[in-house]
């Protein structure tokens, strides 16, 4: 089987390279899902190449019609599975192994740009995505390549860029006990450590560095450990804008959170509201919005790539999967 590689509409120019790479079926060619399958497994390594040359790869008109071909497919790839432990949005599971619902929270709101997991010590390498179902009206998944917006956050405000670089972020949120599906960042205690037993997420926080602490109504703050905000990708020693500083400045808002205390400075002081706006502007300038079409899939370097969704109208399912490497 011949796959190919297009240019589209959507692509954008990241120094010379196209982004994202487009792979499709060469016209006229008819295959089914296992020589598909059997394409991936034999290329996985190139495919990786790929990935981190491109940051991400659209996989379109290819035969994927259900959440288990999609799981066949990364299974074929050779990518090493991992929890979903950490993350602030609520999901569901899916499939036996490793697919999940993308964020569940209401179609109205924005999922602002994020590297998978940025708040955890040990993100995903990757994430996997794939439509079952378009949008009737928006829901597109943008993304955005990090050392593009690195540079551009650096030229908006270099001495907070600096002051960032030097010190990192902590990252506060207050979550409730039981998945409250009415906001974006509204995943429980429970599912974010998969326990019911407040000793056990101790246990797990104990571990990430995170302090905490029990509040009157079952829910619980969680401090994180200081992270680095940028980092130096050691495959190609690109600097990347590895944090969710926009995202939680901007997005982390709901009956408990208030978004403008969700991030602060290593050293414990305020994010530049200034810089953090015009960053936001700066990532919608850079993107690409990722216009799903049934059977779409997507593959991301979770090092180099950010991800976003814009809001929507009508059942829009797109499910995800992310593995460790
Ligand atoms: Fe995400």
């Amino acid at each position: 089987m011949k796959i190919v590689s297009v240019s589209d509409p959507i692509q954008k120019d990241m120094d010379g390279t196209p982004f994202p790479l487009v792979l499709q079926p060469q016209a006229n060619e008819d295959f089914t899902l296992a020589d598909f399958q059997n394409w991936i497994s034999e290329n996985s390594i190139e495919l990786k190449e790929q990935l981190k040359n491109h940051g991400a790869i659209l996989f379109r008109n290819f035969p994927i019609q259900q959440p288990e071909d999609f799981e066949a497919l990364i299974e074929s790839g050779q990518f090493e599975a991992m929890p979903y432990v950490g993350g602030a949005a609520p999901r569901d599971k899916v499939t036996s192994k490793r697919v999940l619902t993308s964020n569940n929270s209401p179609s109205s709101e924005p999922i602002p740009f994020h590297h998978e997991m940025a708040q955890v010590p040990n993100p995903p390498a990757y994430i996997f995505f794939y439509c079952h179902t378009p949008a009737q009206q928006g829901g597109e998944t943008a993304i955005l390549f990090s050392p593009r917006i690195y540079q551009r956050f650096r030229d908006i405000d270099a001495d907070f860029a600096n002051h960032v670089e030097a010190h990192g972020v902590r990252y506060i949120r207050i979550m409730p006990p039981e998945d409250d599906p009415s906001s974006a960042i509204g995943r429980s205690w429970k599912s974010t450590f998969l326990t019911d037993d407040p000793k056990e997420a101790e246990a797990k926080m104990q571990n990430a560095g995170t302090t905490w602490e029990w509040l009157d109504n079952g829910n619980l703050r969680t401090e994180t450990a200081t992270l680095p905000a940028i980092r130096t990708e050691p495959r190609t020693g690109q600097k990347t804008f590895f944090n969710s500083m926009v995202a939680a400045y901007t997005g982390w808002v709901d009956a408990r959170n208030d978004p403008s205390k969700a991030v602060v400075c290593g050293d414990g002081s305020p994010m530049n509201r200034e810089a953090i706006l015009a960053t936001a502007q700066a990532m919608d300038e850079e993107c690409v919005n990722i216009n799903w079409r049934q059977g779409d899939m997507v593959w991301i370097d979770n090092s180099l790539v950010l991800h976003a969704r814009r809001p929507f109208e009508g059942e829009r399912r797109v499910l995800a999967s992310i593995a460790k490497s």
